[in-house]
């Protein structure tokens, strides 16, 4: 199985970024957790980070046969981009939605979520262990 997982703007800066709400675990380690948790479940792994909206799209649209299940956060994207949602419903491969923080419980312009409508399980507030859950959610989604 093959997942990757997409991160939006900002999140390069994880770390170092509002750590009160982030945390301090950084972009560099987070990536180093993603890959050592894809070895431990038996998954191949990619990594994509992008702060432009249409590099995000056309990664989404290079997995296109090439991918099982993708996790995404989008950053900002999410509270705006019908063009990230649009390109997840294009390739049609399941998809998590992960958040560092509880954005369900900030600001209401974060209570929006786009891209929400294209994934399966939407993760929030876990930091960045919410990506390896969601990892496993499409793992077991896969194996049926
Ligand atoms: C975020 C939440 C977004 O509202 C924010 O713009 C981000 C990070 C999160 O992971 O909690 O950049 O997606």
């Amino acid at each position: 199985m093959n997942i990757l997982v997409i991160n939006g703007p900002n999140l390069n800066m994880l770390g170092i970024r509002e750590p009160n709400i982030y945390g301090r675990t950084t972009y560099a380690v987070l990536c180093a957790l993603i890959e050592d948790h894809a070895e431990k479940i038996g998954v191949d792994v990619e990594l994509y980070q992008s702060n432009h909206e249409g590099d995000l799209v056309d990664h989404i649209q290079k997995a296109y046969n090439r991918i099982d299940g993708i996790v995404i956060n989008p950053g900002a994207y999410t509270h705006t981009s019908v063009a990230i949602l649009d390109a997840l419903k294009a390739v049609s491969i399941p998809a998590v939605e992960v958040h560092v923080s509880e954005v369900d419980k900030r600001e209401e312009f974060r209570q929006i979520s786009y891209v929400r409508l294209a994934c399966f399980a939407t993760i929030t507030g876990h930091g960045v262990n919410g990506y390896l859950e969601a990892m496993d959610l499409l793992r077991e989604r896969n194996a049926g």
